[in-house]
C-alpha cells in the first residue's frame, strides 16, 4: 500500500495511547507524515507523555475539546483517524459527552467551516454500541436481544432471553445490522461519534468509516487505568498476588483484537473505498469467555490463583459479543494474531514496565458507591 506522493500526511488523535500509537507507527512505516494530538488523560498516562510515541511524529498535547488547537492540528492533512476518547466504566457522564460526543462534533464542524481538503475521516467505534450480542432462539433463529434489566441481573438470572418469546437463547456474531443501543454512558457517546461522523460524511461528501472495534489490547495498554481493559487489570491484579474478579458468573463473552490487527484496519479504512459510508465491526470473530482470560493470564504469568465471583455485575453490559467480521474482510481484512500470542506479548511487555501497582481496588469501591457496578440478591454459585 504505497501512496503516490510518497507522503500522506495524517492526524491521529489520541495518538499516545493503545490504539493511537500503534496506528502511528504504522502510518510512520508506511511513509505518512504523522500529526497526533493527545491531551495525555492523566487516568491513563500518570507519568505524562510515554516513551512510545515516536520521535518522528509531530506531538500536539492538546484536549479534543479545544476548538483553536483541533483548528491548528487540522492544517495539511489528508486523513484524520479519530481514536481519542474518554473510555471505560468511569462514573464521569458529563465528561464522556463533553470528550466524545462534543469533541467530535466540534472537530467535524471545523473541518466543514474551513473548508479542509480532508480526504478521509476514519473514527473508532466500538462494539459498545450494540444493545447485546444476535442470538439464537430455538423458535425465531437470529435475534437481536434487549440489554437485559437490571432487576433481572440482580435476581442472579445473567441469561440473555429472546426478544419475541422470552425462550434463553445461544449466543452468534454479531452483524453490524444488529440494531444500536447500547445502555452505558461510553456506548451511548461512541455511537454519537459514530453516527455524527458517518451523517457528516454523507452530508460533505467526504469518505468517513466507522471501525466498531471488538475488546483491544496488547502492548502499551495503560497499566493504571482500572476501568478498562481486562487483560490489562487481571495482568495488573495477578503480578499483586490478588485475584481477578469475574463480574456476572465469569462465562459471558468477549471478542479480543490484538491491537496491530486494529491499527491495520484502520489503514485498510484509510485506502480501500469499499468501506466508505459504512459502520464496520472489526475483531477477531472468536469469542472467549472472561473465565478462560483469567485462566490465560494467570497461566502465562505463571501465577496460580483463581478469579473470584462475588455476585457483581455491571447494569447495562452486554452477556455475549462477538464480531460478524464478513463486511472487513470483504474489503481485505484478517485478523492475524490470536489471544494466547497476544496474552504473551502483552506479558512480555508489562515485564519491561517496572512495579505495577494495582489501582483497582481503589477504583472498584468508588464503582459501587456510584452503582456502577451492583450486587445480586443472591449470589449464584459458580456454574
Ligand atoms: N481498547 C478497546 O478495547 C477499545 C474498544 C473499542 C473502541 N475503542 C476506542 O478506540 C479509541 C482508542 O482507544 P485506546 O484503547 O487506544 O484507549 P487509550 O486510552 O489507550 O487511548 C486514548 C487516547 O486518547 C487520549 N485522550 C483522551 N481524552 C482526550 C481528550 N479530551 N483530548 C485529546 N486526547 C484525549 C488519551 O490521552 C489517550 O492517549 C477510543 O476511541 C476508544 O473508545 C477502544
Ligand atoms: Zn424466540
Amino acid at each position: 500500500m504505497t501512496n503516490e506522493s510518497g507522503h500522506k500526511r495524517a492526524l491521529v488523535t489520541g495518538g499516545a495511547g493503545l490504539i493511537g500509537s500503534h496506528l502511528s507507527d504504522l502510518l510512520l512505516a508506511e511513509g505518512y507524515r504523522v500529526r497526533i494530538l493527545d491531551n495525555l488523560e492523566p487516568q491513563t498516562h500518570r507519568n505524562g507523555k510515554p516513551p512510545w510515541v515516536s520521535g518522528e511524529v509531530e506531538f500536539v498535547n492538546a484536549d479534543i475539546r479545544d476548538r483553536e488547537a483541533v483548528r491548528k492540528a487540522l492544517e495539511d492533512v489528508d486523513v484524520v483517524f479519530h481514536q481519542a476518547a474518554y473510555g471505560g466504566y468511569m462514573p464521569e457522564m458529563g465528561k464522556y459527552v463533553h470528550v466524545n460526543s462534543f469533541g467530535t462534533a466540534q472537530m467535524l464542524e471545523v473541518i466543514r467551516d474551513e473548508n479542509l481538503p480532508i480526504g478521509k475521516v476514519v473514527v473508532a467505534s466500538s462494539q459498545a454500541v450494540y444493545r447485546e450480542g444476535a442470538a439464537v432462539c430455538p423458535r425465531h433463529e437470529l435475534v437481536f436481544p434487549r440489554t437485559r434489566p437490571v432487576e433481572q441481573l440482580a435476581s442472579g438470572d445473567y441469561t440473555v432471553h429472546c426478544p419475541i418469546c422470552g425462550e434463553i437463547t445461544t449466543p452468534a456474531t454479531t452483524p453490524e445490522e444488529a440494531p444500536m443501543g447500547g445502555e452505558t454512558v461510553y456506548a451511548i457517546t461512541k455511537a454519537d461519534q459514530e453516527q455524527l461522523v458517518l451523517a457528516w460524511g454523507r452530508q460533505t461528501g467526504i469518505p468517513a468509516v466507522a471501525l466498531r472495534y471488538s475488546c483491544t489490547y496488547g502492548p502499551r495498554q495503560s497499566v493504571f487505568n482500572p476501568y478498562t481493559g481486562v487483560i490489562a487489570i487481571f495482568a495488573t491484579r495477578l503480578l499483586n498476588d490478588q485475584p481477578p474478579i469475574l463480574y456476572e458468573d465469569g462465562e459471558q463473552t468477549r471478542d479480543f483484537c490484538y491491537v496491530e490487527d486494529i491499527a491495520r484496519a484502520n489503514l485498510l479504512a484509510a485506502t480501500t473505498d469499499k468501506l466508505d459510508g459504512l459502520p464496520v465491526n472489526i475483531g477477531s470473530g472468536c469469542a472467549t469467555t472472561i473465565r478462560e482470560v483469567a485462566g490465560m493470564v494467570s497461566g502465562a504469568l505463571g501465577v496460580p490463583i483463581e478469579p473470584v465471583t462475588r455476585g457483581e455485575f455491571r447494569p447495562g453490559e452486554m452477556r455475549h459479543l462477538t464480531s460478524d467480521i464478513s463486511r472487513a474482510r470483504d474489503a481485505g481484512y484478517e485478523p492475524t494474531v490470536d489471544l494466547s500470542t497476544g496474552i504473551e506479548r502483552y506479558l512480555e511487555w508489562i515485564r519491561t514496565q517496572g512495579g505495577v501497582r494495582d489501582y483497582f481496588a481503589a477504583a472498584e469501591q468508588v464503582l459501587r458507591e456510584k452503582r456502577i457496578v451492583q450486587r445480586t440478591a443472591s449470589p449464584p454459585g459458580r456454574n
